[in-house]
């Protein structure tokens, strides 16, 4: 009995720290790097000359989202020193929860219609809206044009675009955001080093690729390489495959790659933030590292380091492993927005598996604890 009861406990306990696990970092545009979602609270870890040592700020405080979601992602609005997050509440996946670092306050933007965002999403620089290509690989767009640091009170719709410009059959979208444009990388068909391109001016795709010289097709992730203030947009984004082999930083202006070391940890399911100096990874575990960028030549001898003021208060190693084994169960295509792009509905299987299926299968776990506590008390 009490054996049985020490399982259903440890049942709970795993459950519970499933539902805490979407955490995510991002900088404001003093490059102070924030760490979002760790454990149930917001830290600031400030600029890196104080990541050496000691512990982060709290910074938690009311309205924030509870970082439960599906990939909860975060963005930073450069011109309005915004921070955006998608995807933060399971509850309400089509919310986008707006952090001013200024103020240290939280708003909550509804919108309406759209695709799953859990998928991937960039954050344009100069129109501040948001970019997502879908599962069918139809591309929407979210524009926060007018607003700043706060929520308005109507809702915001999702616009679609257009289907993109090329094959997106089972593909799982790589996508970047630099010098306002939109750029897919591994994309069926196309070899490493080169990208399909999405110019934001134009709402339209490039016929043809561009070549970058050299990194590996794989999937990854991306991470926008950002110009101090007052210079204006991003123009490269560092990239790094799923094996974590290397960290690639593309100019899309000299259309060039400089190859930097791939991140210690090797994760494929670490997230990736950047400043207008650092490459930060959030690992599944919670640990957070970073890379100096100085867009010179000792980038290609840099190392990755721990962002050590965060280590005390990373959420525990135990929620970030079961959270990958609640990702890692069946993934369901239907949307969390709430609404479908119409041709989503079972029309093809290019979904990252797992997609919107850990809010899911927290609430399975939850039942299936329950059931057994029920069983274990009947039996006692
Ligand atoms: C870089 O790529 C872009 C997009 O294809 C192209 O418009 C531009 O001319 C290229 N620049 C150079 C220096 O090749
Ligand atoms: C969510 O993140 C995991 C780990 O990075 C990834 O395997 C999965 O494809 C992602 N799901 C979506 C829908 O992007």
């Amino acid at each position: 009995m009490a054996r049985l009861l020490t399982l259903v406990s440890l049942l709970f306990l795993s459950v519970a720290s499933q539902v805490a696990a979407s955490p995510c970092v991002a900088f404001d545009a003093d490059w102070n790097l924030y760490a979002f979602g760790f454990n149930g609270n917001d830290y600031n870890a400030s600029s890196s000359s104080s990541w050496a040592s000691g512990t982060a700020t709290s910074v938690t405080t009311s309205g924030r989202p509870p970082f439960d979601g599906t990939n909860t992602t975060c963005y930073l609005s450069q011109f309005y020193n915004a921070i955006y997050v998608l995807n933060g509440d399971s509850e309400n996946p089509s919310d986008v929860h707006l952090f001013d670092p200024t103020a240290k306050s939280w708003t909550t933007q509804t919108t309406t219609g759209g695709p799953n965002v859990s998928y991937s999403a960039v954050l344009d620089h100069d129109t501040n809206v948001f970019y997502v290509l879908d599962v069918t690989g139809e591309l929407w767009f979210l524009s926060f044009t007018n607003l700043t640091t706060a929520a308005q009170s109507s809702a915001i719709p999702w616009t679609n675009v257009e289907a993109a410009g090329f094959n997106t059959a089972s593909y799982q979208p790589v996508m970047a955001l630099a010098d306002n444009h939109v750029y897919f990388l591994n994309a069926p068909g196309v070899a490493g080093g080169s990208a399909e391109i999405f110019v934001i001016h134009f709402s339209w795709f490039q016929p043809t690729t561009q070549s970058y010289g050299d990194f590996s097709a794989q999937h990854g992730q991306t991470a926008s390489i950002f110009l101090p203030a007052n210079e204006g947009v991003q123009l490269a984004f560092a990239y790094v495959p799923d094996d974590g082999s290397a960290t690639y930083v593309i100019d899309v202006i000299s259309n060039t790659t400089v190859t930097m070391a791939g991140p210690s940890t090797k994760d494929s399911g670490a997230t990736y933030f950047a400043s207008d100096a650092a490459i930060v990874q959030l690992t599944s575990s919670g640990a957070v590292n970073y890379i100096p960028y100085t867009n010179s030549s000792a980038d290609t001898s840099a190392s990755w380091s721990s962002v050590k003021n965060l280590v005390s208060v990373a959420p525990t190693s135990s929620a970030g492993s079961s959270s990958k084994t609640g990702t890692a169960s069946a993934g369901s295509s239907s949307s969390t927005s709430g609404t479908s792009s119409g041709s989503s509905s079972g029309s093809n299987s290019n979904g990252a598996p797992g997609m919107s299926a850990k809010s899911g299968s927290v609430v399975v776990g939850m039942m299936s604890a329950l059931l057994l506590g029920t069983i274990a008390i009947f039996i006692s």
